[in-house]
């Protein structure tokens, strides 16, 4: 995994603003419906806290000692939202297309497979914290 190109990548999808985050949920709520109801109706403060702590995960990727407690402390507030670990791939899922979508031509197979893996040890960490792996 290259920190450096997370971080370029991020910050070109990050100027796009909340359609960012926008975009996220009408994906990840099209592919999973039933997925709605564990959010509040008004999704508004939710796309902001979105934005907000995937920059800060992003700002922190090569700063283990700093990333891992904020990891920590979100995986058992997730849990605590009745979050379990079978809803995280789909979460997943849906990241890495808005990532694609809004990065358009620029999007390479070593980015595809950077994400999947930060993504991976993001969700690890966040379900073992909260006693569920
Ligand atoms: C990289 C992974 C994730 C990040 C960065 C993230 C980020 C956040 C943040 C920052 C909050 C607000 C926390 C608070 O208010 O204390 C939150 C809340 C929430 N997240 Fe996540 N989340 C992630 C994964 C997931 C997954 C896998 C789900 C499952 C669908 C999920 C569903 C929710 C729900 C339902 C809430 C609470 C909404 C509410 O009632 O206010 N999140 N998330």
């Amino acid at each position: 995994m290259d920190p450096q190109r997370l971080k370029d990548n991020f910050a070109q999808v990050g100027g796009h603003g909340m359609d960012v985050a926008e975009y996220f949920y009408a994906d990840l709520f099209e592919r999973n419906p039933h997925y709605r109801s564990l959010f509040p109706a008004s999704m508004r403060r939710q796309q902001e806290v979105l934005l907000g702590a995937l920059s800060q995960i992003v700002s922190l990727v090569d700063d283990p000692e700093r990333l891992v407690p904020y990891l920590e402390d979100l995986g058992r507030a997730h849990a605590g939202f009745g979050i379990n670990p079978e809803h995280y791939p789909e979460v997943g899922t849906s990241l890495v297309a808005t990532l694609k979508y809004f990065t358009g031509d620029d999007w390479t197979a070593e980015l595809e497979k950077d994400w999947a893996e930060a993504y991976g040890v993001v969700s690890d960490v966040m379900i073992k914290a909260a006693g569920q792996k």
